[in-house]
């Protein structure tokens, strides 16, 4: 096979070398009939191929060729490597933000300093496969910051704000943005950091079914379905066989899995359907053990993503500028009571006894962030009448309990609200064997992206979102 190179690892020291790359043609312009430009783009990275009008290398036809070419039409290009006179020497495409070999410094959505590391001299381009000529979403557009489009808009350039349902009916091409290509990889490095860790913790993963007979997590909002005839639905979440799989002796399970929710809402930070990381442990002495588990795991994941993903975290913050997330070597911990009184300090009143609402826990992110500088924490002893939860200011990112699992009382609970206790028969049954102590808690992937990133949507984090108004694409 021919050697290929990828626009990521173009340097200098491929300096007059023949090289052969993929990509799509991203822009395409034509300079009188002896030159074109084409940007080639290849997973976010950019490279500027040049074609001139010479003897035995590049006919006029070809100028032509290319000038017409559809925009991310896929593309073969062989040429040769050149240096232009105001490259820098010594920086790797790498050292770029996603967007690749054109903009050097960037500060919160503003270009500083613009540079073309290197060009490609074209001497033959195939077109692999054409666009259509005109594409519902310019990708450019689709990756400009606030500021760029309100620079743009201000200099009287034509433009087209690209709004997010659009963004989500053609999808496929939304996805292509750099800012896009980064937060699909933080979240798969999430998902990796999350289970390496707690691998190296002794934990097992495990796979339990999506097809259950009753809810899992009690409350209306489940997917129902007719099971050869029998009513079932779509998990919840893995909470009921995770807990079984502990009393099945394995100690400590974790799970990677799609969980559905008929959610009513159509909020910014729910989906009917996301993807779940789900811990269940056995407890030896105190539940603490379990927000050890939160504090480390979460340390680790903040640190790797800070550390490993810079070009994704840059190309990111290009398009939708964030601060760092702030947070302690140690989780600070806090008691639901000590919650309740710094708001209430603060002049808010809420029920010692109910549950958070939306707005006093934003507040109390708030005031954790000025009182201790974080913007993670974990907030235990919940009253009983709403359940334990570890949460993150703003917004709960994750939630646990210790679990109950001395079968006559679980019957009781389950009773209690209102769940029809013959479709978890076999749930119940499962503590009756002997089970240990545990505890475990869930936290769900796109919200950990949303949140990490301070993105506004969650949307933004799901490749091919489920919400109340949308199974397509
Ligand atoms: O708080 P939830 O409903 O808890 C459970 O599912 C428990 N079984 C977890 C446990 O082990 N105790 O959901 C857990 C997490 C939430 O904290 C949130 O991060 C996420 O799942 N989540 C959602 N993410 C996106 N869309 C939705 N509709 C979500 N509902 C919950």
């Amino acid at each position: 096979g021919k050697k290929w190179t990828e626009v990521k690892d173009l340097t200098h020291e491929l300096k007059d070398k023949v090289v052969l790359i993929r990509g799509r043609a991203q822009t395409i312009r034509a300079v009188g009939k002896k030159m074109a430009f084409v940007v080639v783009r290849e997973r976010g990275f950019t490279v500027q191929c040049v074609l001139t009008v010479a003897q035995d290398v590049v006919s006029p036809q070809m100028v032509k060729f290319t000038t017409i070419l559809s925009r991310e039409s896929i593309v073969d290009i062989e040429g040769i490597v050149s240096v232009p006179a105001q490259s820098i020497t010594g920086a790797t495409q790498q050292d770029f933000c996603l967007d690749g070999g054109r903009c050097l410094v960037l500060v919160r959505g503003y270009c500083l300093l613009k540079v073309v590391l290197v060009e490609i001299q074209v001497r033959k381009l195939y077109c692999v496969n054409k666009a259509i000529p005109t594409l519902p979403i310019n990708i450019e557009d689709a990756a400009r910051s606030e500021v760029e489009i309100e620079k743009a808009l201000q200099a009287g350039e034509q433009l087209v704000r690209v709004n997010q349902d659009t963004r989500l009916n053609f999808r496929v091409l939304d996805i292509r943005t750099p800012a896009n290509q980064g937060i699909f990889r933080i979240q798969c490095q999430v998902e990796n950091i999350f289970r390496q860790f707690l691998l190296s913790e002794g934990f097992v993963g495990i796979h339990t079914p999506k097809l259950i007979a009753g809810s899992s997590e009690g409350g209306s909002a489940v997917f129902r379905l007719d099971y050869k005839g029998t009513p079932a639905c779509l998990a919840q979440s893995p909470q009921l066989h995770k807990q079984m799989s502990i009393c099945g002796d394995f100690g400590r399970v974790f799970e990677i899995g799609p969980v559905f929710r008929a959610e009513d809402s159509f909020t910014h930070r729910h989906l009917c359907e996301f993807t779940g990381l789900d811990v269940e442990m056995e407890i030896k002495e105190h539940y603490s053990e379990v927000m050890d588990i939160v504090d480390r795991l979460f340390v680790t994941m903040f640190d790797n993503l800070n550390e490993k993903c810079l070009k994704e975290l840059e190309a990111i913050n290009r398009q939708y500028p964030f601060e760092n997330l702030k947070y302690l070597r140690k989780t600070l911990r806090l008691t639901f009571e000590e919650g309740v009184q710094m708001l209430k300090e603060a002049g808010v009143e809420i029920d010692p006894l109910g549950d958070l609402n939306t707005e006093s826990e934003r507040k109390l992110g708030q005031l954790v962030l000025e009182k201790y500088g974080t913007e993670f924490y974990i907030l235990h002893r919940y009253p009983l009448a709403v359940r334990p939860f570890y949460t993150m200011p703003c917004e709960e990112i994750i939630s646990g309990a210790q679990r109950v699992h001395v079968p006559e009382f679980l019957t009781e609970r389950a009773q209690a609200l209102g769940i029809d206790v013959k479709t978890i028969s076999t749930y119940i049954d499962s503590f009756r064997y002997g089970a240990p102590p545990h505890g475990g808690f869930g936290v769900g992937l796109e919200r950990v992206v949303m949140l990490f990133c301070a993105l506004n949507n969650i949307r933004k984090t799901s490749l091919f979102p489920r919400d109340p108004q949308r199974i397509a694409p």
